[in-house]
């Protein structure tokens, strides 16, 4: 099938490499031309496992293909993909600009039958307002051409986009359309052999499965990490209480991790998101403002620790930082807990020796040259005369270093872990003053 995705970010690329992939003829069209030149060249614009390859292949085999011009990318398929951003506006709602600018380029340049596809995160009742849109345009301009919509979210994660997006856990179709559920169904067919993935239901319930899911998954997150902080207080170990309910199947294993505070694209953006859509029709959705108030309490917590320990004024002090990006396998430091951290010290005069497996490039483009930050190449050297360890992200080359290494290069043998990596007996055992999250401190 012809498929056009508007968009090269995460959810963009992603899908249109796993689209050509599986043999669809797949045009990417982005408003950036140095994007479309390096993806022209193969060059992945952001760290993600597997992508560069899929890339390559597609390029290769001709199945996939890069374009600035809107004109080209409209005619060349019946199905158009809306894989945009949809930013946090600074009133928390969704700034659907760039998803209507494509809407108006495809009524402009459409000559036959379209399906305009939604994929980007969007508030609900996004797909119909494209829809009514195009509809309206083309009436204004007198044309006649059959246009359907449908709602289709991605829930691929950061770091194992490729995986996920290969092995979807379920394929949600949201259109009052059946010929345009029938023609998904066909272009989902390689993702759905083994089992029925592929759940229709309307727009409206489309785009309000997606961001129920971020938001439930954000309230785990917020709710551990409320639960951490009230263990801290009573004494009470969260690494305990964590593998203590996690073991009933109704609770679960999964997104009960306390930490530093979630980030990401995602989470920040869409449970504020929802917050904000619910009170336009008159709700208020407490839930969502106590997950979103506790994530930015969880987020100083750090930097607040690190004052607490050594001091509102850091002048002449250095901390050392694991972790810049918002989590493992990934180069993305949108809204990370890092950021919380550096500007912390900042503020209190301290200077940063920093090291992140990925995302030194990324932290550069934030916050360019300075003289209280610098980026190592190897995580020992960050360590070098820091007068403490802060630990930002649980990449796995911080999971097990060498603990006398560590104790030696610092100036002091203290460390704030805000992922909970190590044992804290263990930690004193080795003489290391240690500070985790939830556990007892
Ligand atoms: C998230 C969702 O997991 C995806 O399903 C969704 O498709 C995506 O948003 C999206 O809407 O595009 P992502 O933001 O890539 O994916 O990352 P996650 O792995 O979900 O992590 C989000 C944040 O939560 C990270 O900062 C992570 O450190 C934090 N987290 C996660 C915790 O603090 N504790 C946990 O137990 C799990």
């Amino acid at each position: 099938m012809n498929i056009t995705i508007f968009g090269s970010g995460y959810v963009g690329l992603v899908q249109a490499a796993i689209f050509a992939d599986v043999g669809h003829r797949v045009v990417c069209m982005d408003i950036d031309a140095e994007r479309v030149d390096r993806l022209r060249a193969g060059e992945v614009p952001f760290f993600e496992p597997g992508l560069a390859g899929l890339l390559k292949n597609g390029l290769d085999n001709q199945l996939l293909s890069f374009t600035t011009d809107a004109k080209a990318a409209i005619q060349a398929s019946e199905f158009l993909f809306i894989c945009v951003g949809t930013p946090s506006r600074p009133d928390g709602g969704a700034d659907l600009t760039y998803v209507m600018d494509v809407a108006s380029s495809i009524a402009r340049y459409m000559t036959s039958r379209k399906v305009v596809v939604t994929k980007s995160t969007v508030p609900v009742g996004t797909t119909d307002k494209v829809l009514a849109h195009i509809k309206q345009a083309l009436h204004d301009q007198g044309r006649d051409i059959p246009i359907e919509a449908a709602s289709n979210p991605e829930f691929l994660k950061e770091g194992s986009a490729v995986a996920d997006c290969q092995s979807p856990d379920r394929i949600i179709i949201g259109t009052r359309s059946p010929k345009v559920l029938e023609d998904m169904r066909r272009m989902y067919q390689p993702f759905n052999r083994n089992h029925e993935k592929i759940m229709a239901m309307d727009p409206l319930s489309s785009e309000m499965t997606k961001l129920t899911a971020n938001a439930m998954l954000a309230t785990k997150i917020s709710f551990m990490n409320e639960m951490a902080n009230i263990a801290e207080v009573v004494g009470a170990d969260i690494e305990s209480v964590r593998r203590g309910i996690g073991s009933d199947p109704r609770i679960g294993y999964q997104f009960i991790y306390p930490g530093c505070g979630y980030g990401g694209s995602c989470f920040p953006k869409d449970v504020r998101a929802l917050k904000f859509l619910a009170g336009e029709h008159g709700h208020r959705a407490e839930i969502l403002t106590a997950v979103h108030d506790t994530n930015q309490r969880q987020k100083n917590k750090l930097a607040e620790r690190v004052m607490t320990r050594l001091g509102f004024d850091l002048t002449g002090k250095t901390i050392a930082v694991w972790g810049l990006s918002f989590k493992p396998n990934t180069d993305d430091m949108r809204e990370a807990p890092s950021r919380y951290v550096l500007e912390g010290i900042w503020s209190c005069g301290g200077k940063v020796r920093a090291y992140d497996p990925q995302a030194a490039e990324a932290c550069r483009a934030i916050y360019g040259e300075r003289d209280d930050l610098v980026i190592t190449e190897h995580k020992e050297e960050a360590l070098e005369g820091a007068d403490a360890l802060v630990i930002c992200t649980e990449w796995k080359a911080f999971w097990s270093p060498d603990f006398e290494q560590v104790k030696s290069l610092l100036s002091n043998p203290l460390i704030f872990d805000g992922r909970n990596l190590y044992n804290p007996a263990h930690m004193e055992e080795l003489g290391i003053e240690y500070y985790g999250i939830g556990r007892g401190r």
